[in-house]
């Protein structure tokens, strides 16, 4: 059996923590969907879904076994509907940890046994958050070595 596994998260923005993970479970799995979590009826990110995806999609371009969409409503739904066998996540710190267990816990006795498998973020990585970049970016911090290129690009643009 192929495993497939799903990496769910806003990305916005996709940052440099996020590629690590991706490229690493792209490693360890079958075939990979990063899933952008779009709420079209209170849509607050930075970046619009597109943009989030067309970053996203250009960042994993070289990766055969990864693709990209997007989904709405509960995660176990999703996964269901694609026919996937577990999810990804990362865990940077405690914090993450107390908050992705009870997700993962959730997702088990709703979903029908669904697992997470998490990996933990690379040192590297492990201090960076899209809010954190977000904010940087806000007062003008240079942000180059958070983010990939085509994060910067899309932030640097007036629109969505
Ligand atoms: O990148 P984020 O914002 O930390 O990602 C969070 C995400 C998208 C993984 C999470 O909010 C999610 O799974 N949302 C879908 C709604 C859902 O299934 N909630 C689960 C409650 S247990």
């Amino acid at each position: 059996m192929t495993l497939h596994a799903v990496y769910p998260g806003s990305f916005d923005p996709l940052h440099n923590g996020h590629l690590d993970i991706i490229e690493r479970s792209s490693r360890l799995v079958g075939a990979l969907t990063v899933a952008v979590l779009h709420n079209p009826l209170k849509d607050t990110a930075r970046l619009g879904v597109e943009t989030r995806l067309g970053i996203l999609r250009e960042m994993t371009a070289d990766f055969e076994n990864v693709s990209v969409e997007t989904f709405e409503g509960l995660l176990i739904d999703y996964v269901r509907r694609r026919g996937a066998h577990a999810v990804v996540k990362s865990i940077r710190n405690a914090a993450d940890f107390e908050y992705e267990a009870q997700m993962a816990h959730l997702n088990r006795q709703l979903g029908g046994g669904l697992e997470t498998l998490f990996l933990l973020a690379a040192p590297a990585w492990s201090f960076v958050s899209s809010t954190r970049v977000k904010e940087l970016w806000r007062y003008g911090a240079d942000v180059s070595g958070l983010v990939p290129g085509a994060t910067l690009k899309a932030l640097a643009k007036p629109s969505r």
